[in-house]
């Protein structure tokens, strides 16, 4: 199943999908069990950061794409925040055809050249490009620093690259421990009716479930969650660990951790997927 099978048809359908950062093995592993228990399409992301926790791209991205090939539902293997044009190049070749090309900290004109020529080179293998424009905060983990996409400037920038879907900053930050963002739902509006692809939504962790509704409602087609299954996962993890000290085996105590992300996962793929009202 391709990326724009999915997405492409998604958009001005008040629908989203989840898309869903993977960096152990146990997260890749609950974010397809967990696609299967909602029965919805899935989005599995290994970002440029877990590339480098890794040390490679290869094995972990062999293993996803396995775990995608073997799913009951469709599953897109995608690369995320990806700055290293290289790192591209060698996603494509391992057989990743969906990638974040992520130039929103350089001056909107840099932007523009270095996104288009990674659309180019990405088309041409048949791989789906997405890209930022108005930088999402808290990529370190600093909180938000208030910065909004203009929608006629959002248009231009998808007419001047050619990218395939676009990631928008609405009131989000990354790697937000509690779910207090409040986004600006009337500017979703406004750039889902000025921009021709998918919006994008990043730092969902930090956004209450109301919050991933509405904002769906309005017009965002991919919801990336990362740091919401880290929390669960490590919270299960230290509970386990906490009641049986005696543990040492890490099945034993990643196990509940990642059935407890596996939870997350068809909870939130349904709360974005709402069925259509009869
Ligand atoms: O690209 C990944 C997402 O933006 C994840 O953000 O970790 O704040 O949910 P988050
Ligand atoms: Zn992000």
């Amino acid at each position: 199943m391709t990326m724009p099978s999915i997405v492409d048809g998604l958009r001005g359908s008040g629908r989203g999908i989840g898309a869903f950062n993977a960096i152990l093995l146990e997260h890749a592993e609950a974010i397809v069990a967990g696609a299967e228990d909602a029965r919805l399409p899935v989005i599995l992301q290994i970002s440029q950061n877990a590339v480098l926790y890794h040390g490679s791209l290869a094995p972990f991205a062999a293993a996803c794409l396995s775990l995608a090939a073997h799913a009951s539902v469709p599953v897109v293997v995608h690369l995320d925040h990806a700055e290293d044009e290289a790192l591209i190049d060698q996603a494509v070749a391992l057989g990743i055809r969906s990638v974040m090309f992520d130039a929103a900290a350089l001056p909107y004109a840099d932007n523009v050249a270095r996104t288009r020529a990674v659309v180019e080179r990405c088309h041409a293998a048949g791989c789906w490009v997405e890209a930022e424009l108005g930088e999402i905060g808290g990529k370190d983990g600093a909180h938000a620093p208030g910065v909004r996409t203009d929608p006629a400037e959002a248009a231009a920038f998808v007419a001047a690259t050619g990218v395939d879907a676009l990631a928008v900053a609405v009131g989000s930050s990354h790697a937000m421990n509690t779910r207090d963002a409040v986004l600006d739902d009337e500017l979703i509006g406004r750039l889902a009716a000025a921009v021709p692809v998918p919006l994008v939504l990043h730092g969902s962790s930090g956004v209450p479930e109301d919050g991933l509704r509405r904002a769906v409602r309005e017009g965002i087609t991919k919801v990336n969650v990362g740091t919401l299954l880290n929390r669960v996962l490590t919270g299960k993890v230290r509970e386990t660990l906490a009641e049986r000290t005696e543990l040492t085996d890490p099945r034993k105590y990643l196990s509940p951790g990642r059935d407890a992300v596996r939870t997350a996962v068809a909870q939130t793929l349904r709360l974005l997927a709402p069925a259509p009202s009869p």
